[in-house]
């Protein structure tokens, strides 16, 4: 009977711990995507603002399965490409969706003109969603709208502490307002006090949103605008140098915020995607990355930049860095999006994948192996003679050892992804030794708590491979 319960219990957890590793395999890496900003992330809200900085007409959208949606691009945006690696539905654009409908995998608030500061763009795009509204609306979803799909609110303060938040907003500021003689910022600012204001701006815009629950942000620097083809100088063939130097000062200033930002807010994580450096590089040297042209826009474009409702494209668009005059192509931001999941080149090793298993709050664990079964005075109670020497089910224990082989393999891998998680599989437990048939006397605990180190008792089987760290060693 006792013999029968043990194996049923060491089988059951066994296929408990794998069948919970197999099935996690097949679920969303996280459980949602939000995102907040620009052209280069929109989908759909600005259709149905009044503004003229729409993309809902052709060929915006001539690779993208559904078609014209609002995309400012051929295809799929770096949005599309993180919700289908992450395993989600595409976020959908926040104000075409039917909020009587449940969805709990994020949302898209990005507006095409839309600048950190509310003024922005504001001169010739009308109504759109700034970078205040967005937070608006992201707050009105976290505080009204979510509540009603969750069950308790520690649920949905769970839910938003893993959700990605991807943020990509800045270039507007320049061209829809400091660099524009409509507005009055460079009138009262100097380029630095301008980088200043609205990085201070942004970071606090951020922390309006962790305020109301999000953790973990992937924020986008400003991209080299000064070679896009609406500010290329074409007859000196280089980017444009005043658009640079704005840039750099911004992008500097930005990484400095998400510093201070991870030093003072607790439990929070911020990415930064340096995009710059390699949209440069993309131009620069557009064959480096299987691209030819990096000059030229794929579609005839206006004066804005965009290009002009229904007239046909470049054919060859996946060998294009640009699809208008200003928004890479779908094959840009694929390059984009790859670079920053689980490369290193775009946002160092705190990518987006570091992002999502980066556990907030615990670092460091001790995982205890599945000891040695077969050993057990429960399981020595047995009808039959046993072998000479051994006091063990041998069976029950090869079982055992494989079992734990496999945790272990899998904690190391884990240990060595997770660079700065320190798992620790230990060894097995067990000395004479037993309260009862089956536990452990406090004895035993005192040794097995203090000692990873494997107890000697006819264990003979398990090789000595416990770490010989103790747990008071370990970083607090
Ligand atoms: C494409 O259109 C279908 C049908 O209208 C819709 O169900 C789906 O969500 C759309 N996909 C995207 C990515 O917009
Ligand atoms: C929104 O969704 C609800 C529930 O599914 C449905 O009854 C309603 O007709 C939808 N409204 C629109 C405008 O599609
Ligand atoms: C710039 O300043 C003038 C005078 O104060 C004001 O009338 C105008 O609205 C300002 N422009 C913008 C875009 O803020
Ligand atoms: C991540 O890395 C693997 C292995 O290097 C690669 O095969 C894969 O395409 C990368 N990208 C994604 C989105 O998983």
């Amino acid at each position: 009977m006792g013999r029968t319960f043990n194996f049923m219990h060491f089988v059951v957890v066994c296929l408990f711990f794998f069948c919970i590793v197999e099935s996690e395999a097949k679920q969303p890496l996280a459980p949602a995507l939000y995102v907040l900003g620009d052209s280069f992330v929109a989908s759909g809200n600005d259709n149905i603002q009044n503004t003229d900085a729409k993309a809902n007409y052709a060929p915006y959208g001539i690779d993208f399965p559904n078609g014209t949606t609002g995309r400012v691009t051929n295809g799929l945006t770096l949005v599309d490409f993180y919700a289908q690696w992450l395993g989600l539905q595409v976020p959908p654009p926040y104000l075409l969706f039917n909020q009587s409908e449940k969805h709990t995998e994020g949302f898209n608030y990005a507006s095409g003109p839309a600048g950190i500061r509310p003024e922005t763009s504001t001169v010739d795009h009308g109504v759109f969603l700034s970078m205040d509204k967005q937070v608006e609306l992201f707050k009105k979803t976290a505080q009204e709208y979510l509540p009603t799909l969750f069950g308790n609110p520690d649920e949905l303060k769970d839910y938003l502490s893993k959700s990605i938040f991807l943020v990509v907003i800045g270039r507007n500021d320049y061209t829809q307002n400091f660099l524009s003689p409509k507005y009055n910022s460079s009138k009262k600012w100097n380029m630095k006090q301008f980088a200043e204001i609205i990085t201070d701006e942004l970071g606090s815009k951020i922390l309006d949103l962790y305020t109301v629950g999000a953790r973990k942000f992937l924020v986008f620097e400003i991209d080299a605008m000064g070679c896009e083809p609406a500010f290329y100088e074409k007859q000196k063939n280089e980017c444009s140098d005043k658009l640079t130097s704005y840039i750099s000062t911004y992008n500097h200033k930005l990484e400095v915020e998400l510093q201070i930002l991870a030093k003072t807010v607790r439990g929070a994580i911020f990415a930064l995607a340096k995009r710059y450096q390699l949209m440069y590089d993309l131009v620069a040297n557009p064959t480096r990355f299987g691209l030819k042209d990096s000059l030229n826009p794929c579609c005839p474009v206006s004066q804005s930049g965009l290009c002009l409702p229904n007239q046909a494209p470049c054919k060859d668009r996946k060998s294009q860095v640009f699809f208008d005059a200003i928004h890479p192509t779908e094959a840009v931001y694929s390059i984009i999006a790859n670079q920053c999941f689980n490369g290193t080149g775009l946002c160092g090793s705190l990518n987006l994948q570091e992002l999502l298993y980066r556990m907030l709050g615990a670092r460091n664990f001790v995982v205890f192996e599945i000891d040695a079964m077969g050993c057990l005075p429960v399981m020595l109670n047995t009808p039959q003679p046993m072998p000479p020497k051994t006091r063990c089910l041998d069976q029950v224990n090869s079982l055992v050892s494989i079992c734990n082989a496999k945790l272990a393999a899998k904690f190391n891998e884990l240990g060595s992804f997770l660079k700065r998680l320190k798992v620790s599989p230990c060894k097995d437990r067990s000395s004479h030794v037993f309260f009862d048939g089956t536990h452990p006397s406090d004895a035993t605990n005192k040794v097995i708590a203090t000692d990873y180190r494997v107890l000697q008792w006819h264990t003979s089987m398990f090789p000595n491979e416990c770490p010989t760290t103790r747990a008071e060693e370990l970083e607090p």
